[in-house]
């Protein structure tokens, strides 16, 4: 299902059959650094079930993110489940080869644009490594405000933790 279209992109729900895919980000050691590593095709099978499922309980998800002029599949950029406090975590994930085009902008703007229009979302919420530039970059352009560090389970740290209001 496609969920939105900008300029240059085309976002749409996953499905099992990303998963070839979804390797090409997920899989990367380099991409996966500040996001808890690299997965197996195992774990990222059963991480396509799960978003599958979100979207059909929740409404959200990550989305699969492809360059319209040559239908490459190039990264993801959606929603992750709500935690404490927030409605939903922003997630982007992009393939290293399509970094500095400003594609993960592009496709987090449309997203909050949709959940500003479409979905029943009041906070979305961001942690991010404090090494990890180019993320809270990211957040910066899409308007997001720095609340403080925050401790993360995930990765057992403090980190810098954004959010928005919409
Ligand atoms: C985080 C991540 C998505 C950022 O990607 P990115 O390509 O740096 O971010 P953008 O899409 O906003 O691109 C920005 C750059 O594209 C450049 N650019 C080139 N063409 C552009 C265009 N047409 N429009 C806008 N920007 C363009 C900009 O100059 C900008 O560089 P700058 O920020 O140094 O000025 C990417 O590094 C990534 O996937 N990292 C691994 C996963 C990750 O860490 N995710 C987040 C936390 S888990």
């Amino acid at each position: 299902m496609v969920i939105l279209e900008t300029e240059r992109l085309i976002l749409r729900t996953l499905e099992l059959a990303d998963l070839d895919s979804v390797m090409s980000f997920w899989g990367d050691i380099e991409v996966m650094r500040y996001c808890g590593g690299p997965g197996t095709r195992e774990r990222e099978l059963r991480a396509l079930q799960y978003y599958m499922n979100m979207q059909k309980d929740k409404g959200f998800s990550p989305y699969l993110t492809i360059l319209k002029e040559s239908e490459e599949v190039i990264g993801v950029c959606g929603f992750n489940p709500p935690n404490n406090g927030y409605d939903t975590e922003l997630m982007y994930h992009f393939a290293k080869e399509y970094w500095g085009k400003g594609y993960a902008t592009e496709a987090a703007k449309a997203c909050i644009d949709y959940a500003k229009k479409h979905l029943k979302i009041k906070k979305i919420g961001a942690s991010i490594d404090p090494e990890n530039n180019s993320s809270q970059k990211v957040l910066k352009k899409l308007g997001f405000n720095y609340v403080g560090m925050k401790w993360c389970e995930g990765t057992n740290q403090d980190e810098p933790y954004f959010e928005m209001i919409l």
